[in-house]
């Protein structure tokens, strides 16, 4: 599938953001820890979304959407051990089915996860923490295979605030007997999120949103049991109702694709806390933001200057927002430098601007972008998601047509990303 691209508009309207796609994939996995029915709100429908569904369909569980935006789920007595090969490949989040099913039934076998290619993506810390709480937890040919033993709550340092880990230790020690405490957690607004869910389904959980995690797990001498329903906290038979957090990556992808047009848009329907390390570095670039309740317009009046970007866990500048920024700092005035300090080949997008005309040097973990530079439209490729994200705005910011491959890719987090630059004004299809 390919994006074309006419550039050279200016935008100017609204945008609504969408549910955020690394909340509603963690919340769809941990609905096999609620008791009854769930039922998320405010669900994007994105392409790594309809996977973790499958997902739960293919693990014996029900996943349908009522209509736009929610999502029904539920999860029979007995559910499939196995996560799926072909599924798990296709997206990185299958992984957090591993804390999911830890907790329901005690027992994963999973494939290693596939996701974008952007580093070496390990599980180590995830296992350690498994393995910490008393899962006998072994990696044999690409899978990973975890069964209850000897549960117990345990102190858990995570080496890097990982994400995922922070996930799946804290569902996985819902249904663990203690108390589990995890050091040097993600801070991320999708933790806290989980944790709200967790929470409202009858589980105790303090601490998220700063890096140290507690969570009291199920009952002593209440393990979590092959084939049985969910163990301790949240035997309480409790469904429940929940809407996911606005999308800051999406936001941030208008907001950065807004300053690369010099444009004027209103973004609607975000938490402006969740945004502060991009509207501050986007202030540093020049783009004014005028902050409201649950919006922001941002708007470019004068020339904008280059800046230096430090990928960082939240509350850091976010690492899924480098690409964009990165095709930004491409048409500003001055020398920028990029380091990348979260994922070890998130680069790639460099050669693909290149194609564009950018100037653009990467040495390891940084790379120096040299402006201004007149984007010139090309064929270019999507390396990965948040790279075909800033192929759009590269395309939209520079002249003539671009036409982006490989723009399924795109589709796995970006909510009719088409459709929406359109309203805005945007000249940007799809073809097959
Ligand atoms: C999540 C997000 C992704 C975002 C990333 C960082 C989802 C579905 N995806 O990914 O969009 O870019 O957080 O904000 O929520 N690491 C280890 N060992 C582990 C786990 C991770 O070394 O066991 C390393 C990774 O290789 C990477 C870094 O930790 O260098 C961050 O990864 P992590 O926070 O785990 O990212 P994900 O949860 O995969």
């Amino acid at each position: 599938m390919k994006l074309v691209i006419q550039g050279g508009n200016t935008l100017r309207g609204k945008v609504r953001i969408g549910g955020a796609k690394n909340a509603a994939l963690v919340l769809i996995a941990a609905s096999a820890i609620a008791g009854g029915e769930v039922i998320l709100d405010n669900v994007p429908r994105i392409a790594d979304v309809e996977r973790q569904l499958e997902i739960v369909q293919a693990l014996g569980g029900r996943a349908e959407w009522q209509e736009q935006g929610r999502v029904l789920l539920s999860w029979p007595d007995k559910v499939a051990v196995a996560v799926p090969y072909q599924l798990a490949k296709k997206l990185r989040a299958s992984n957090l089915f591993l804390g999911a099913l830890a907790a329901r039934i005690g027992q994963v076998r999973m494939p290693l996860p596939g996701g974008c290619d952007i580093g070496f993506r390990p599980m180590d810390l995830h296992l350690k923490g498994l393995s910490a709480m008393g899962f006998e937890v072994e990696l044999e040919h690409g899978f990973i295979n975890a069964k209850a033993r000897e549960l117990r709550g345990a102190r858990i340092y995570l080496d890097f605030p990982s994400v995922g880990a922070t996930e799946n230790i804290m569902m996985a020690a819902v249904g663990v007997p203690g108390t589990t405490i995890v050091e040097n957690a993600a801070k991320e607004p999708e933790i806290v999120d989980l944790a709200s869910f967790l929470s409202g389904v009858g589980a105790t959980i303090r601490g998220a949103g700063t890096d140290l995690i507690k969570i009291e797990g199920a009952r002593a001498g209440v393990p979590a049991s092959a084939g049985r329903a969910p163990a301790g906290a949240c035997d309480s038979g409790r469904g429940a109702r929940f809407s996911v957090i606005p999308d800051r990556i999406e936001a941030g992808t208008y907001m950065i694709a807004a300053a690369a047009v010099g444009a004027e848009v209103t973004i609607e329907n975000v938490i402006i806390r969740h945004l502060q390390p991009v509207i501050a570095k986007l202030q540093d670039v020049g783009l004014e933001v005028a902050v409201g309740e649950d919006s922001l317009t941002v708007r470019r009046s004068g020339p904008l200057r280059a800046t230096d970007i430090k990928t960082l866990p939240y509350p850091g500048f976010p690492t899924d927002l480098q690409s964009p920024m990165m095709a930004l700092l491409c048409l500003v005035q001055g020398t920028s430098v990029i380091s990348e300090n979260v994922f070890d080949n998130r680069f790639r997008v460099a050669d693909e601007l290149k194609r564009m005309g950018a100037q653009i040097r990467v040495k390891g973990h940084s790379a120096v972008v040299e402006g201004p530079t007149r984007l010139l439209g090309a064929q270019v490729k999507a390396p990965d998601l948040r790279a075909g994200a800033a192929l759009i705005v590269a395309g939209l910011a520079g002249e003539g047509e671009t036409e982006i491959c490989q723009a399924e890719l795109i589709e796995r987090g970006y909510e009719k990303v088409a459709e929406k630059f359109c309203a805005l004004g945007g000249r940007i299809k799809y073809v097959d």
